[in-house]
């Protein structure tokens, strides 16, 4: 089982490395790994940082199941924004505002090597943009407004 490591450990502030293609089929019981233990700690989205990997690899929660994202790229984001209260599982009980850009396309190479591209609306950008923070050494407490400490108001915001 992986560990999910707390701030202020360095490597949730170290620049992710792209991963190799030729990698891909390595990485599976890795993926499988991470899946687990973010729904185990009920997350909906986890970066291999959060479990002391330093590769650009995240997995967010979708209505079809956990979703591994590997080299992440994020376009077309909305000029649109919207705040909304995030936490992290890196940062426990403490929650706040970040505004995030409301919709955005995300492109990354999939568990089987494939290169996909998906839209994302409202809460699937927000994890996508808080995950590839994550992959980049960019904790949502650098961008948060009211900070707070305790029980957050929606149980679901775990990234
Ligand atoms: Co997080």
């Amino acid at each position: 089982m992986l560990n999910i490591i707390t701030n202020p450990h360095p490597a949730l502030r170290q620049k992710a490395k792209e991963v190799d293609l030729e990698e891909i089929p390595k990485l599976h019981q890795f993926l499988n790994d991470m899946a687990k233990i973010m729904l185990k700690k009920d997350g909906i989205g986890l970066a291999a940082n959060q479990v002391d990997i330093l590769k650009r690899i995240i997995i967010v929660n979708t209505k079809d199941g956990p979703l591994a994202l590997i080299n992440p790229k994020l376009l077309r984001k909305s000029f649109k924004k919207e705040e909304a209260e995030e936490g992290c599982l890196s940062v426990p009980d403490v929650f706040g505002m970040v505004k995030r850009n409301y919709s955005l396309t995300v492109k990354a190479y999939t568990k089987d090597g494939q290169e996909i591209s998906i839209k994302a609306t409202g809460l699937f950008a927000r994890v996508l943009q808080h995950e590839v923070d994550h992959i980049n050494g960019i904790l949502f407490i650098d961008k948060a407004k009211n900070i707070t400490k305790g029980k957050p108001r929606d149980e679901q915001d775990k990234l």
